[in-house]
């Protein structure tokens, strides 16, 4: 009996090495220690032995037994783990890999000069104790004009100039201006807060031009604001952006959401405002439209005009960018080449 034991378990380390898969590895199981298997087989003999012999013969058998559940556990491990690893080769994906990146190989990361830009403006504002807000891309009439006082007539309507949605009633916002909306909506004054986002114009690309381009909308709610502070917080913003000293020019202008309204332009910093295809020859850029809130506006926020008032300004991010890195192509931003994005990786 010791020998027929001695030889299956030969037989045993011999094959088990061979089993691929957990179904030969469960039959094989049951072909030694089931009930009608290999190992009963040879115990079949026992009854007729010495108690001596059964003796030592349950404990070999024991022993051997042991042996078979160990051996076949790490070998179901074994093969548990290769089936997971040979999955995951097969369909392993990193989603934000492109074909392109992946048919060069991994670059490192940097951060977009629009991002690196919004951010430091986003530092500089949070500085001085502003909020930052967001607002969705896809806007409804209400926010994107009605409540910025813009009635239906006002040439910012044209199709030409805004994407809408075929319901005619929402669209992909056309400034960041919905923000201050937003922003009234959710707060109860006085506050002051800045939004950054992209925003979205139907129109014809060109050096200057883009169809989807950043801004950063700002906005200050309080007593007796006045156009001094306007100017204050501009001016702060842009030495601490363009850490130089530089030319500007306030213009009155018009737009529908403050009263009075400005401009204000930068000397043009790719051409030193001798005039290029950025500032259109003129040698300067205009940079910061702003002005006093007009009372239809903060109305419409649901904030009483003759308690409160307040000044708001729209950043144009992607002229900042150009200004301080002189790119003389806004389309550059969102071409995609990486040779360009690359340039931005340290600051
Ligand atoms: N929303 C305007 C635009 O996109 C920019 C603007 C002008 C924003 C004056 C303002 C502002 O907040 O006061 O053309």
């Amino acid at each position: 009996m010791l020998q027929k034991l001695e030889e299956l378990k030969k037989e045993f380390r011999a094959s088990v090495k061979d089993l691929k898969d957990q179904n030969s590895l469960a039959e094989f199981k049951a072909d030694y220690l089931g009930k009608k298997g290999k190992l009963n087989d040879i115990l079949g003999g026992m009854r007729e032995a010495s108690g001596e012999v059964r003796k030592s013969v349950g404990a070999r058998a024991n022993e051997f037994k042991q042996e078979i559940l160990d051996t076949l556990a790490a070998q179901l491990t074994k093969i548990e783990t290769a089936e997971v690893n040979a999955k995951l080769k097969k369909s392993w994906q990193d989603i934000t890999l492109t074909d392109d990146v992946m048919a060069r190989g991994l670059q490192s990361a940097g951060f977009h000069p629009v991002t690196i830009i919004q951010r430091e403006i986003e530092d500089i504002f949070i500085s001085m104790g502003f909020d930052i807000l967001d607002g969705p891309h896809i806007e409804d009439d209400f926010h994107n004009f009605e409540a910025l006082n813009i009635p239906d007539t006002h040439p910012a309507r044209d199709m030409q100039d805004t994407f809408w949605f075929a319901d005619m009633a929402h669209l992909l916002r056309t400034h960041t201006s919905t923000i201050q909306i937003r922003g009234m909506e959710a707060n109860d004054p006085p506050f002051k807060f800045v939004g950054p986002g992209k925003v979205f114009r139907c129109e014809a690309t060109d050096a200057s031009h883009e169809m989807a381009f950043h801004q950063l909308e700002g906005m200050m709610v309080g007593k007796d604001i006045s156009v001094a502070n306007l100017i204050y917080f501009m001016k702060t913003l842009l030495s601490e952006i363009f850490r130089q000293d530089m030319n500007v020019r306030l213009r009155p202008g018009f737009f529908p959401f403050v009263e009075p309204g400005f401009e204000l332009d930068i000397e043009c910093l790719i051409c030193g405002g001798k005039g290029c295809k950025v500032c259109k020859g003129s040698g300067w850029v205009e940079l910061l439209p702003c002005g006093m809130t007009h009372p239809n506006v903060l109305r419409a926020g649901g904030i009483d005009p003759n308690e409160w008032n307040g000044f708001a300004f729209g950043l144009g991010l992607d002229r900042l960018v150009m200004m301080r890195y002189h790119i003389d192509d806004i389309r550059h931003l969102h071409g995609g080449d990486l040779r360009f994005v690359e340039q931005f990786k340290a600051y």
